[in-house]
C-alpha cells in the first residue's frame, strides 16, 4: 500500500531535509513491478523467439529489443488511435475494440497486444452499450475528502479489477486538475484544491489501479480548469505559481504512481496548447519530473503535426489526423526526427513491459459486483464530511418515532456525475421513468436508496419521503416529524460549469421552508463539490455526502445513526458567496451553456479567450487566508461524533518532521485526520499557510496517540525561476497542527 510522503520529486532533494526518512521512488517501482502480475510463466515460453518477453530485463530494456524488430508503420500504428469509436454513432469500430474510449492496434507478430482504454474516473464508462456492469465509486473529491491514502489505492484496485475484467488493458481516468474554479463542472472528478493532497491521494489512486496490471493515466495535464471553453481558453499563469500548485499536484502523483501515461489537456497554456507545449510537457514533465510513459491527447486535443511532435506529444487519440500518414512525411521530410518517432514508440511499450499487460494480459472474466459494493460503501463512509451537528440531534437514535425524508430522490437513488465519467446505472436510470441508460448532460441516479436504508435503521419509526418538488407539500410530511432529512443535489458534468455557488432548482427555499416548519432539519449534499448554504446556521445538521457512489445510502444511514462515525474533511474550502472567490464569476461564462441536455459549455465556445489565474497560487484556503475572508466551511474541515484535543508539538528541524499527541476526550471512537501547515519564512513574501503533512488516527474513547508527520520538503519550497528549480526559503517555519487549515492549535518553528 502506498502512503502519503512516500514519493520522491525529480526536483533535488533539499539540503535541509536530506535526514527525513524517504522512501526512494526505487522501493515504489519494485513494490509495483512485483506487484505486476504475478502469474508471468506465459511470457517465459515466448522469450526464446522473442528476447523482449524476458522478465528479467527492465522494461527499458525489453523496448528497446522490440523496437528494434519494428518497422516505421508498425511504430506509427502505435501513436495514434483508429478513430471515435463507440464514443459517436456511425463510426467503424475497428476488430478488436473492446468498446471502450480509445483503441490502438498491437502488433502481434512480435506479441504486442491492442492497447484497449476505457475511461474510468469513477467507475468503468460504457458498460450499458455492452450489457456489462460496473461498480459506480464515490466521487474522487469525495474519496480525497478521506484523506487516506489507503482508501485510494482501494479506489484504484476497483476499477483495475473491473476494467481487466471487462476486457481493458487501460484506464483514461486519474483526474488531478487542481479546484482553482468551484464552479467547475468536472470537479467531482477531481481530487480538490491542495497539490500535496490531490496528488497523494490521485497518485495512489492509480498506483491501486496499475497494481491490477492495467495501465493508468493521469489527466488533464495542465490547468483544464473549467470546462466553459476549455477548447479555445488560454491560461495565463507565471511559472512559479504553475510548479507551486497545479504543476505540483501531477508531480507529486506522478512520483508516487509512476502512470503509464498523462493526458495532456485541450486548453492552451501560456500561448501554446498543453498537446504541443514544449514547456509543460518537454521541459517540466519529462525533464524535471523524469515521467518515463507516455503523452496522449485528450480527445481531439491535437493541434499539429511537428511542432505536437517535437514539444513532447507522443500519441493522438482518437484518430490519425496529425500523427498518422502526416506524422510520416513529416519524418521523411526530416521535419521530425525518426529518434523522436522511436521515443514516442519506446515510452509507449516500456509503460506495457512496466505495468505488466504484455506478460500477463487481461482475461474477460466475470467481475464481482459485490466486493465493488462492498468498497464503494467503505470508501464513502470514510469520505463523507459532517459539517454541523448543532444541537447534537446527530447521530440519530434508533428510537426515534418519525422521520420526514425530503428531496433528491432519496426514495429510490442517488445521484452520480456526468460526462465521460458517467457510469451506467445497473437497472437504469431510477430517476428516469422509462428507466433509461445514462445520456450525455442529464442527470443520473443509482438504485441506493436512502429511503429504504434509513427504514432500516428505524423499523420502528415512520419514515415518510417527499420528493420537494412542491415545497407545501415537504413542509406538510416535515411538520410534526421527529426529524426531516432534507437531499439536496447539485449535478455536475463534463462540458459545463455552475453559474454559481447556489444550488439550483430553488432547493434553497426548500431547506428554509422545511427547517421553518421543523427547527429538526438535517440536510444531506449531494453535489459536484462546494455550494453556497445560505440557511446553514439554521439547521441542526449538514453531512457532506458528494456523489455517493452505489453503496452510497448504506453510508449515509451508517453515518446518519452512528454506526459510523464521520471522518472526513474537505478537500476544497466551502466559500459562503460566489463575491468571495478570486473570480466572482467562471471566465467566458454563457448561461446559455449551463443548462443540461443543452449545447455546453466546453465545446460550444469556439471564440478564444484568456482565463488569466492573477490570483497565482493563492486560491482555495490560501486565498481566504490572504485575503482575510471567513469560509463557510474551511479546507479541511470536518466534525466528528466524538472530540478530540492536540497537545505537546514538537519540531524535528534535521528530519523535516513534527510529533504531537492526539487525544479523543470524548467517550466513542473516532478517527481524526490530524493536518500539519507550514508558513514559509518572510523572505517568501507568502501570507498563507500551506499544508504540508497529515496523519489519520484511529483513536478509542480517552485514547492518546504521539504522531510524527513527515513534512514534504516540495510543499515547503518556492519554485526559483532563474534557477529553473525548487529551493527551500532561509529563515524560520512557522508550523501549525490541528484538525482543519483554519483550527491549528500547536504552533511551533521549524529552523534552519
Ligand atoms: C474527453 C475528456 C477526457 C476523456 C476523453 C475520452 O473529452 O476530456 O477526460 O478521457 O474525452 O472520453
Amino acid at each position: 500500500m502506498y502512503r502519503q510522503g512516500q514519493w520522491q520529486s525529480g526536483e533535488r532533494a533539499s539540503k535541509w531535509c536530506r535526514g527525513a526518512r524517504r522512501v526512494v521512488t526505487a522501493v515504489v517501482v519494485v513494490m509495483l513491478w512485483a506487484s505486476a502480475g504475478a502469474v508471468r510463466v506465459k511470457a517465459q515460453q515466448k522469450k526464446t523467439v522473442m528476447p523482449w518477453m524476458d522478465q528479467s530485463l527492465s522494461p527499458d530494456q525489453r523496448a528497446d529489443l522490440v523496437l528494434a524488430q519494428m518497422t516505421e508503420a508498425e511504430k506509427l500504428q502505435l501513436v495514434h488511435g483508429t478513430g471515435w469509436g463507440v464514443l459517436r454513432p456511425d463510426t467503424p469500430v475497428p476488430a478488436g475494440d473492446n468498446g471502450g474510449a480509445g483503441f490502438v492496434p498491437g502488433i502481434p507478430r512480435l506479441g504486442i497486444p491492442d492497447v484497449n482504454l476505457a475511461d474510468s474516473a469513477v467507475g468503468v464508462r460504457m458498460a450499458a452499450l455492452h450489457g456489462r456492469y460496473s461498480t459506480l465509486l464515490p466521487s474522487t473529491l469525495g474519496a480525497a475528502s478521506s484523506w487516506d491514502a489507503d482508501a485510494a489505492y482501494l479506489y484504484g484496485a476497483v476499477i483495475g479489477r473491473e476494467l481487466r475484467a471487462q476486457g481493458y488493458n487501460m484506464s483514461i481516468g486519474g483526474g488531478v486538475d487542481l479546484m482553482r474554479e468551484p464552479r467547475n463542472g468536472r470537479n467531482f472528478e477531481y481530487a480538490g484544491e491542495d497539490p500535496l493532497l490531490a496528488g497523494t491521494m490521485t497518485g495512489n489512486l492509480i498506483g491501486g489501479l496499475q497494481a491490477q496490471r492495467v495501465m493508468g493515466d493521469i489527466k488533464h495535464y495542465a490547468l483544464n480548469d473549467q470546462e466553459t471553453g476549455r477548447n479555445v481558453l488560454n491560461v495565463v499563469l507565471d511559472k512559479k505559481s504553475m510548479r507551486e500548485s497545479d504543476l505540483l499536484a501531477f508531480q507529486i502523483a506522478i512520483a508516487i504512481a509512476h502512470p503509464a501515461a498523462v493526458m495532456c489537456s485541450y486548453n492552451k497554456i501560456n500561448g501554446d496548447f498543453a498537446c504541443e507545449n514544449d514547456y509543460a510537457l518537454n521541459r517540466v514533465l519529462k525533464k524535471d519530473f523524469g515521467f518515463r510513459g507516455w503523452v496522449l491527447s485528450d480527445w481531439e486535443g491535437t493541434h499539429s503535426t511537428v511542432k505536437a511532435a517535437l514539444s513532447g506529444l507522443d500519441q493522438e487519440q482518437p484518430g490519425s489526423k496529425y500523427f498518422g500518414e502526416a506524422l510520416r512525411e513529416a519524418i521523411a521530410a526530416g521535419q521530425v526526427p525518426a529518434a523522436r518517432l522511436n521515443d514516442m514508440a519506446h515510452r509507449i511499450l516500456r509503460s506495457m513491459f512496466a505495468v505488466g499487460v504484455i506478460d500477463d494480459p487481461p482475461v474477460a472474466a466475470v467481475m464481482d459486483p459485490f466486493q465493488g459494493r462492498i468498497d464503494a460503501q467503505h470508501i464513502e463512509e470514510e469520505s463523507i464530511v459532517l459539517l454541523r451537528n448543532a444541537g447534537g440531534l446527530l447521530p440519530l437514535r434508533p428510537g426515534i418515532k418519525s422521520i420526514a425524508l425530503i428531496g433528491s430522490h432519496a426514495d429510490v437513488g442517488v445521484l452520480s456525475g456526468g460526462g465521460s465519467a458517467q457510469v451506467d446505472p445497473p437497472g437504469g436510470n431510477v430517476a428516469d421513468p422509462k428507466r433509461g441508460n445514462g445520456e450525455w448532460g442529464k442527470p443520473v441516479y443509482f438504485p441506493s436508496s436512502p429511503l429504504q436504508e434509513i427504514r432500516k435503521k428505524a423499523p420502528e419509526a415512520s419514515v415518510t419521503y417527499a420528493d420537494g418538488g412542491k415545497v407545501e407539500e415537504a413542509v406538510a410530511t416535515a411538520k410534526g416529524a421527529d426529524v426531516a432529512i432534507v437531499f439536496v443535489n447539485q449535478y455536475m458534468s463534463e462540458g459545463r460549469d455552475a453559474a454559481t455557488l447556489s444550488l439550483p432548482d430553488h432547493q434553497d427555499v426548500l431547506v428554509s421552508a422545511v427547517v421553518a416548519a421543523n427547527p429538526n432539519t438535517i440536510v444531506v449534499l449531494e453535489t459536484g463539490g462546494p455550494v453556497s448554504m445560505p440557511w446553514h446556521n439554521t439547521v441542526e445538521g449538514i453531512l457532506a455526502a458528494w456523489y455517493p457512489g452505489i453503496g452510497g445510502a448504506q453510508a449515509i444511514a451508517n453515518i446518519l445513526f452512528g454506526d459510523i462515525n464521520p471522518s472526513g474533511k474537505l478537500a476544497a474550502t466551502f466559500p459562503a458567496r460566489d463575491a468571495d472567490l478570486p473570480h466572482p464569476g467562471v471566465t467566458g461564462f454563457d448561461p446559455a451553456k449551463a443548462t443540461p441536455g443543452t449545447p455546453d459549455g466546453a465545446s460550444d465556445i469556439t471564440t478564444p479567450f484568456d482565463v488569466d489565474y492573477t490570483e497565482g497560487v493563492r486560491f482555495g484556503y490560501k486565498w481566504f487566508d490572504s485575503e482575510h475572508k471567513e469560509p463557510l466551511y474551511p479546507f479541511g474541515f470536518g466534525l466528528s461524533y466524538t472530540t478530540f484535543a492536540y497537545s505537546n508539538l514538537q519540531v524535528d528541524s534535521g528530519r523535516c518532521a513534527v510529533s504531537f499527541i492526539v487525544t479523543n476526550t470524548g467517550d466513542r471512537a473516532g478517527t481524526e485526520i490530524a493536518e500539519v501547515y507550514v508558513e514559509l519564512p518572510e523572505s517568501a513574501g507568502e501570507n498563507f499557510k500551506r499544508l504540508a503533512g497529515w496523519q489519520r488516527v484511529e483513536l478509542g474513547g480517552g485514547q492518546s496517540r504521539n504522531l510524527t508527520v513527515m513534512l514534504d520538503p516540495l510543499t515547503m519550497s518556492i519554485f526559483d525561476t532563474a534557477k529553473d528549480s525548487f529551493i527551500l526559503p532561509k529563515g524560520s517555519y512557522r508550523v501549525l497542527a490541528g484538525p482543519s487549515s483554519r483550527e491549528t492549535p500547536l504552533v511551533g518553528t521549524l529552523d534552519e
